[in-house]
């Protein structure tokens, strides 16, 4: 029995793939740091699991296929608060914003087509595209530029008849990177000249240092029928295991199409519907808390970075992530070296190598990406641990 080509050429996700190596050394007795993934340590505020906890039915149905109308009201009205106006039949909640990219790629793409997206990129975009034959055609960007998009010239020589979108996190996973006013404004115009979707990831919307306000594609004038943006509660309100994400676009005909893949899958989980109603009502007072606390752990990766000869490493602006060049040769084996050959007393720390996050072959091979999603405390002893493995990897 042969399996499907479309699955043998799909890659394991370069983020879990180490993790066999964690677990043994973990089992030997060694502490180790995991800013490899991105779970944040964050309490899932307690209104989530009050209203699960308050819900009154002796039965747990089936929810619709749209989603509960409570959980899409309050999306609504969270995204009402920068003006940005969705009519009930404008969203559909999802298993994760990980259904939602999958359904929306089914519904813009047919087999063979193509979808830009800036590299590094989130590896499972990869998933999501690779599992219904569509290609991904990376925009290279860079670490010394801060991974901030090239010249619209650059990005229109990748378009070929079967580009359908572009697609991009803002904020970036793993860049960290925010994109500008003026670089969103480029996508929409390259959007219009080339009858292209816009697939905004914005999973990250919030996590925004510095002052800076991450924008939603949604508030960009002139594309709104070509616009779909990705939601999830998973990183904002650290709820990562609720699974619910949404889709949102002005485009009724595609929201209409994608609900039929909704349909297909029944609903989504009803209880976590019921608590992630509650979420979307937290006020601004927690984004602030939220983001204060991420931006100190950013402080504290970027300070030490800085310190270290050889590293490459723009300031990011949000998420929890950055990629950082090292001055070693293979990011992998190094981070191998850390779990395997490396502690300061019984204790390690794992990175992700960067290189999966790159569609390009040989980019990112001396780069990794590191989660700051622990607190400061273990954030100042991890990027120690980080430093002096350094120093004896490179003795
Ligand atoms: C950029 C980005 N998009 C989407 C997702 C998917 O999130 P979920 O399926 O947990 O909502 C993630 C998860 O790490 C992510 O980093």
């Amino acid at each position: 029995m042969e399996l499907s080509k479309r699955v043998l050429e799909m890659q394991e996700s370069p983020v879990r793939k180490l993790v066999p190596i964690a677990t043994r050394v973990k089992k030997q007795g060694k502490k180790v740091f995991h800013l490899n993934i991105g779970q944040p340590d964050i309490e899932t505020p307690k209104v989530f699991m009050e209203a699960i906890n308050n819900y009154d039915s002796k039965v747990i149905n089936y929810s619709f296929s749209q989603g509960e109308p409570k959980l899409i009201n309050s999306i609504r009205a969270y995204f009402k608060r920068d003006g940005i106006i969705f009519d009930e039949d404008e969203v559909l909640i999802t298993n994760g914003g990980s259904e939602a990219l999958t359904f929306t790629t089914i519904a813009i793409c047919d087999p063979g087509d193509e979808i830009l997206v800036p590299e590094p990129f989130y590896t499972n975009y990869n998933g999501f595209t690779g599992g219904v034959n569509v290609n991904i055609k990376p925009i290279t960007t860079l670490a010394q530029d801060g991974f901030h998009l090239p010249s619209k010239s650059e990005i229109i020589k990748l378009i070929t008849p079967k580009t359908k979108a572009i697609l991009f996190s803002n904020p970036g996973n793993p860049t960290g990177t925010i994109l500008r006013l003026d670089e969103m404004e480029m996508i929409a115009e390259i959007a219009k000249e080339f009858d292209l979707f816009i697939i905004s990831d914005e999973v990250y919307r919030g996590f925004a240092f510095d002052g800076l306000k991450g924008i939603s594609m949604g508030s960009i004038k002139g594309v709104e029928d070509r616009t779909i943006i990705i939601e999830s509660v998973s990183k904002r309100y650290s709820a990562c295991g609720a699974r619910i994400g949404s889709i949102q676009s002005k485009n009724k005909k595609l929201i209409k199409n994608i609900l039929k893949l909704c349909q297909a899958r029944l609903c989504v989980a009803t209880l976590e519907q019921v608590g992630a109603a509650e979420l979307y009502k937290l006020d601004d007072e927690y984004t602030a808390m939220i983001k204060d606390e991420y931006q100190k752990r950013r402080d504290i990766v970027y300070s030490t970075l800085q310190k270290i000869p050889g590293i490459v490493c723009e300031k990011p602006s949000g998420a929890f992530y950055l990629v950082a060049k090292l001055p070693v040769e293979d990011a992998e084996e190094f981070v191998i070296w850390m779990l395997e050959e490396f502690d300061v007393d019984g204790e390690t720390v794992m990175l992700s190598p960067a290189e999966g996050f790159y569609a390009t072959e040989g980019l990112g091979k001396d780069e990794v990406r590191i989660a700051y999603v622990l607190n400061t405390d273990a954030m100042i002893r991890a990027m120690y641990i980080l430093e002096k493995g350094l120093e004896k990897y490179n003795s």
